[in-house]
């Protein structure tokens, strides 16, 4: 598999952090240090930042992302945020089924494949989230997890569609927990994803995914975990709400 192939993506997922000023001054900090990156650079922000982040990053190499949508086109789903709500603003990316959804607001693989399909639908690019506990890897289940997880959330995506798609490995106990997974761990995993998608789809479509690793990564770990052949960015949670920690990651991206 080459790496060569791949567009690398850096990604920050913001979670529920920073209000619209401290949203403004993180991206003004963070624009001339990323501005000559080698990889793409997205931040996934909360919806209220959504406008902010667009108006900051306009004409930057800066993309925008918000942190999840709902499958409807619209109707009675109170506090939910659809799709083509997304894209009219002019949102480029959505994270979907990340972990913390899907632990602590009840989404499951299925509810996880409705969104994608919704988002990818109305034309947005989608950061699809899988990973396993610690008690899946504990139970050496994290092969067969992933790959479950994997070929639920893209049932029915098209080839086509699947362009748009960046799968993130997050292992659920590498995340927030500053416990990050071997440089091995996170190749491993990567790897695996990537022949699921081979299967399912074919070698080329495989060869074009972009596969992030998520999980802790941060300024000092990014170099080493992002230099696998298998890993091709990252979805950075606490590290991407300090400019110059991100800036490093990217700048490790960049070199590959
Ligand atoms: P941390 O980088 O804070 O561990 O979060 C990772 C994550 O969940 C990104 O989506």
């Amino acid at each position: 598999m080459n790496k060569a192939l791949r567009h690398a993506v850096i990604a920050g997922n913001w979670k529920m952090n920073k209000n619209r000023a401290e949203a403004k001054a993180l991206i003004e900090e963070m624009k001339p240090l990323v501005k000559d990156a080698g990889c793409d650079v997205v931040i996934c922000v909360p919806f209220t930042n959504l406008e902010t982040a667009l108006a900051a990053t306009e004409g930057t190499n800066i993309k925008v992302g918000a942190e999840n949508c709902h499958f409807a086109k619209s109707g009675a789903y109170t506090g939910e945020i659809s799709a083509d709500m997304l894209t009219e603003m002019g949102v480029e990316y959505v994270v979907l089924g990340h972990s913390e959804r899907r632990q602590y607001f009840g989404e499951t693989d299925v509810t996880v494949n409705q969104r994608v399909k919704a988002a990818l639908e109305a034309g947005l690019k989608v950061i699809l989230c899988v990973g396993e506990m610690l008690e899946d890897r504990e139970n050496n289940i994290t092969a067969e997890l992933v790959a479950m997880q994997t070929k639920i959330a893209l049932k029915d995506v098209t080839k086509e569609q699947l362009k748009n798609v960046i799968i993130a490995y997050e292992p659920v106990w590498a995340i927030g927990t500053g416990k990050t997974a071997t440089a091995e761990q996170a190749n491993e995993v990567c790897a695996l994803i990537r022949d699921v998608i081979a299967k399912v789809y074919d070698k080329d479509s495989a060869d074009a995914m972009t596969i992030q690793y998520g999980g802790s990564m941060n300024a000092g770990n990014a170099e080493e975990l992002l230099a696998q052949p298998d890993v091709d960015g990252g979805l950075i949670g606490g590290a991407s709400l300090k400019a110059k920690d991100f800036a490093v990651i990217v700048e490790a991206a960049t070199k590959g």
